[in-house]
């Protein structure tokens, strides 16, 4: 992850503290962890049958953030859990978080890179990454170093946003400008998966629910709009507010796509 990126992020995650972004967090996604994917407490429940957490199954969440949804998903099942990001504001607050919520299982906190995992082989039972494919470069590393540390058996569920194939240049244009920083891929995820050893058990469509949750955020985002325009300024809050609405109409015209993949080792 460059300097930008991780800086960038670093702002997001200690501006997603405040009472207003909570507050607009807790109406469109039903937490306040501070999230910046798209996954919701729905899908979060989801995530967690579908990664069969439990109390004494180790769980990995990669681009864990400040915490969601993995410190949600360690407090719904009871499992233990190893959160990884790079931008230490992130994870400071998760870990503050973690102590906070006084988490039934174990709970760690490394700041390290996805793809060159500080891990031994097989030393998770799950793995989960929530829409952070598309936001670095390194997709395949991250996939192989993911198969090296996940065990026989152990599953990785996970959701990344991407552009539909097959559009025309303008169409592929407008679905990227409108999508996380690296949306682009060389490989789609069905042979990038196959190529790292991962086998797709399923994959769940979820770009009509990501489309109804940019709807929301732009909805809850406006109707806090003098206290976001204090908090960041106007001329952000417009030029943020103009690349949510891009974004929406990408999702709504389906060349934006946003897909959950459930996996094992092949
Ligand atoms: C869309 S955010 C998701 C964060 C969090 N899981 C959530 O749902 O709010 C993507 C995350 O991926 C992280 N990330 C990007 N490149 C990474 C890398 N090479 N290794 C680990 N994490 C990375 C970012 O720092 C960011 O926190």
């Amino acid at each position: 992850m460059d300097e930008t990126q991780r800086e960038r992020f670093e702002q997001i995650y200690l501006r997603n503290q405040t009472p207003v972004m909570q507050s607009v967090e807790r109406c469109v996604f039903g937490c306040d962890y501070g999230a910046t994917s798209w996954a919701n407490r729905e899908e979060a429940d989801r995530l967690v049958a579908l990664l069969e957490l439990a109390p004494g199954v180790r769980l990995l969440d990669v681009g864990a953030g400040s915490g969601w949804p993995g410190l949600y998903m360690a407090g719904a099942s009871g499992c233990d859990i190893v959160l990884v990001d790079v931008p230490l504001a992130g994870l400071r607050i998760a870990a503050e978080r973690a102590v906070r919520d006084n988490l039934p299982g174990e709970c760690w906190v490394a700041a390290a890179d996805g793809a060159k995992l500080p891990f031994g082989d097989a030393s998770f039972d799950a793995i989960s990454h929530s829409d952070v494919l598309c936001c670095l470069v390194e997709k395949r590393a991250v996939l192989e170093s993911c198969r090296q540390v996940i065990r026989p058996g152990g599953r990785m569920v996970f959701s990344v946003i991407y552009v539909e194939p097959g559009l025309s240049p303008g169409e592929h244009r407008r679905a990227v400008d409108a999508g996380p920083p690296f949306v682009e891929t060389e490989t789609e995820y069905p042979a990038l998966l196959a190529d790292t050893g991962w086998k797709v058990r399923d994959e769940r469509d979820m770009t009509e629910e990501f489309a109804t949750a940019v709807l929301q955020k732009l909805q809850a985002e406006k109707g806090q709009r003098d206290e976001l325009e204090s908090l960041i300024g106007a001329a952000d809050f417009s030029d943020l507010h103009k690349s949510l609405e891009l974004r929406y109409r990408a999702a709504a015209d389906r060349i934006l796509r946003r897909s959950l993949f459930v996996t094992v080792p092949a």
